[in-house]
């Protein structure tokens, strides 16, 4: 590659870097991201997108890795170092995330379903770091942002997650997050990883999903790995509402990201509701949303399944959202009368004092 200097910043406060071949000055503790952008690397933020893909930035999904004098580092949080030579991997680059637990649930996700919940432990999980969203109110920022655990291989942690199957006598191993998706190939390798490692029928291996992320082929590949159960998450009918909740303030970016979600679960019920368990959740809070768009949000379900799992969460204080308030027990039974009077069957409201399923009785 010919190679050129493209002159950023001659202040003293300047260093030098080489990116792929061209030298770049650039103002010292910039990210690596950026001098990236800078030499003309595309950054995309969905897997699979531009040279490098970022979908977290913030440390967490490792899916950034690139080469800075031939260590693997992060390039969305780590800073240039001066004289650093920068490389991009082609094909081998380390699969790595920073992922929490395993640990055994009574309730499990939106995608596990409701007969199995709150008798004993159903499932076991881990919880993976990074986000594409920006949730003001995240009810897992602990692990969302973490970005200084060390980061773990997918058969690490599939080695992790079926030692606690074995541990606490369960059938079914899920990841949640954060968002599992943002590293595709990482997970993908996951569960790869952790069918080899559970070939017997009774094993359901689950993925617990917004959905901002799963177009088909990511669906098609999960499914072709050994996925069982998808639980996805649109958050809203309308764009607005989704904006709110997310924190995502790039309008085109939001709307995209909530037709994916959407069309993850129609092509999920249409392709696979014979071999794939499939539930949906919806945050509810009326600061996010009226019930006019409770009501919308469940006919739009029932127009692809009325039977389809859907399982509401009560969204609390927390974060950086610490004036919300809490949904009373009798506003979450209010939601499921109305998703129910929209057409949807099978309808589950977390609340204060537990989920409370299809039949109205407390799992
Ligand atoms: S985008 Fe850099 S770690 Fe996730």
């Amino acid at each position: 590659m010919a190679r050129r200097v493209v002159w950023i910043d001659s202040e003293p406060g300047s260093c030098k870097v080489e990116v792929e071949g061209i030298e770049l000055e650039v103002p010292r503790n910039l990210t690596v991201k950026k001098a990236l952008s800078m030499a003309g690397v595309s950054v995309g933020l969905a897997p699979g997108e531009g040279d490098v893909s970022a979908p977290c930035r913030t440390g967490g999904c490792y899916s950034c890795l690139v080469e800075m004098d031939g260590e693997p580092v992060r390039a969305c949080i780590t800073p240039v170092r001066d004289g650093a030579s920068i490389r991009l991997y082609r094909e081998n680059q380390p699969l790595l995330r920073i992922v929490h637990g395993p640990e055994p649930h009574m309730v499990g996700g939106k995608g596990t379903p409701w007969w199995v919940k709150g008798r004993r432990y159903v499932e076991v999980a881990i919880w993976a770091a990074g986000c594409n969203l920006r949730c003001p109110q995240c009810q897992n920022y602990h692990v969302t942002y973490d970005n200084a655990s060390r980061p773990i291989t997918p058969r690490e942690a599939a080695v992790s997650l079926t030692a606690a199957r074995i541990a606490y006598g369960v059938n079914r191993m899920a990841i949640s997050g954060g968002e599992p998706t943002v590293n595709r190939r990482w997970l993908i390798e996951f569960f790869r990883e952790l069918r080899r490692l559970n070939r017997d029928d009774k094993a359901r291996l689950h993925l617990d999903s917004n959905g901002t992320l799963l177009t088909k082929d990511y669906i098609d590949e999960l499914v072709e790995a050994g996925v069982t159960d998808i639980g996805v998450e649109p958050k809203g009918a309308r764009v607005e509402t989704f904006m709110k909740i997310t924190g995502i303030r790039n309008r085109p970016l939001a709307q995209r990201y909530l037709e994916t979600a959407w069309r993850a679960l129609d092509y999920l019920i249409s392709e696979y509701s014979d071999r794939v368990f499939v539930g949906v959740g919806i945050p509810y809070n009326r600061a996010f949303m009226m019930e006019e768009e409770l009501w919308e949000i469940g006919e739009r379900i029932a127009s692809i399944s009325r039977d389809v799992q859907v399982v509401v969460l009560d969204y609390f204080p927390t974060f950086r959202n610490r004036r919300l308030r809490r949904p009373s027990f009798e506003e979450m039974l209010r939601v499921k009368r109305i998703l129910g009077d929209a057409g949807l069957r099978t309808v589950i409201v977390q609340t204060s004092i537990g989920h409370i399923g299809p039949n109205d009785e407390l799992l």
